[in-house]
């Protein structure tokens, strides 16, 4: 595999099927140590990295279930708990809250460049990963599963892996489209 950092970045995909295997907890620990050498303004080194076990993961389904079941019906939350049962590997990042807009914005864009090195550090290993939000991830359940408190961490995303099944194509916008030349 080219493991030039341009393959790496341009490769990476959002993985929506898993392979069922584990990948081995050292390349995990090995992308969490580079993760945290993402930029951070005035060193706040404000992520948290909880790493979701299998009970609370089933906990997690469950209640990403009920949730999708109010408001979608069963059939729907059914679909959903089987998917995400296959999901070999969880994470979830929270960022710090700061009393300061201005410096909770600049250390959630810190945390957003952890997950990005996270998740470019497991595909050099030949891991995929979905970065995942949604109602769940804003629960007031979710936050007492990862034992933390809304008015104190925010959460940045889950983050599964596992090994890709499928990797799907994916395009960008011309470079032209969205750079302006200034003079
Ligand atoms: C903050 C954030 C939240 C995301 N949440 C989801 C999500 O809930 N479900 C999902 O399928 N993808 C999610 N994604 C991944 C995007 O859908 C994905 O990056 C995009 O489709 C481009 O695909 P690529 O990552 O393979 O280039 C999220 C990405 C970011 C940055």
């Amino acid at each position: 595999m080219d493991l030039s950092i341009a393959n790496i970045i341009r490769g990476r995909r959002t993985i929506g099927s898993f392979r069922p295997e584990v990948p081995p907890v050292h390349e995990v620990e090995n992308a969490i140590e580079l993760a945290r050498w993402a930029p951070n303004h005035k060193k706040t080194e404000p992520w948290r990295v909880y790493w979701v076990g299998p009970e609370t993961a089933r906990a997690v389904i469950e209640l990403n279930s009920s949730i999708i079941a109010a408001k979608k019906g069963e059939g729907e939350a059914e679909a959903k708990r089987k998917s995400w049962s296959a999901v070999p590997g969880w994470l979830a990042v929270t960022c710090i809250r700061s009393e300061d807009q201005f410096r909770h914005e600049e250390d959630y864009a810190a945390c957003c460049c952890f997950v990005q090195n996270l998740t470019l550090g497991l595909w050099s290993s030949g891991i995929g990963t979905k970065w995942s939000t949604g109602d769940v991830t804003r629960h007031e359940h979710f936050f007492e599963l990862l034992g933390i408190a809304p008015n104190l961490e925010r959460v940045v995303g889950l983050i599964w892996y596992g090994y890709p099944a499928v990797i799907p194509e994916q395009t960008r916008q011309p470079v032209e489209s969205f750079l302006r030349r200034l003079k």
